[in-house]
């Protein structure tokens, strides 16, 4: 299909945060108020990471994939990759890249500590080892939690982002801020201070 007519069938699920989470079981929509990139964010932080033309940006525990498709829905001119641990939300994203015929986006089952950081450029961070920390709102029990975990996946983000080259952008949202290095500088935010963005220097 060309891409003019790729973008007209997309249009439709862009309107509202509620339009764009149909795409999804209504098991996938009850989660989205607190798991879930809201579109507006999604926009923001894509404008930020998708800083030159063909840029691998990498959500870390990217879920059903929302920030990746609709990042690639408004800065197509950048690849958008996704990680997810459940394999039941990879399901649902794949689904969704289906419907929206997003192509230059990727989604990878796997841990994120299997994946190679070196093989992208920016990468966006929605806070995804909080459901470790006991009291949290958990997506289902289909994975083992611990604050183990929490404090693992933190320092093994953080030594990555540190080993990046000057210039590497980072978006988050919702986050603790302790897997940011202090090489990062914080260049700007949104959202009253629920996105931030980050550079390497
Ligand atoms: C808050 S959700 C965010 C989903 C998506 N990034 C978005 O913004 O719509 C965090 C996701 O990270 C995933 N996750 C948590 N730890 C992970 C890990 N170590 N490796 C891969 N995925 C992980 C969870 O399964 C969950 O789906």
């Amino acid at each position: 299909m060309p891409q003019a007519d790729k973008r007209k069938n997309a249009e439709k699920w862009f309107d509202t945060d509620d339009q764009f989470n149909q795409l999804y079981p209504v098991s996938i929509q009850a989660l989205a108020r607190r798991h879930w990139t809201p579109l507006g964010v999604a926009r923001k932080a894509a404008k930020f990471l998708a800083a030159e033309n063909k840029a691998r940006i990498l959500d870390i525990g990217s879920g059903v994939g929302k920030f990746c498709l609709s990042a690639s829905y408004y800065y197509p001119g950048a690849f958008y990759y996704g990680v997810e641990q459940r394999k039941s939300l990879i399901g649902h994203a794949e689904a969704a890249r289906e419907i929206l015929q997003a192509d230059q986006v990727s989604f990878i089952h796997g841990n994120f500590t299997q994946l190679e950081l070196k093989n992208f450029d920016h990468f966006y961070f929605y806070n995804a080892f909080y459901e470790n920390l006991t009291g949290t709102d958990k997506i289902d029990d289909s994975i083992d939690y611990s604050g183990e975990l929490y404090n693992y996946y933190n320092r093994y983000l953080f030594r990555q982002l540190e080993q990046k080259p000057g210039g590497t952008r980072l978006a988050t949202f919702h986050s603790l801020e302790e897997e940011i290095p202090q090489n990062y500088h914080e260049v700007g935010s949104e959202f009253d201070n629920l996105l931030k963005f980050w550079i390497k220097v």
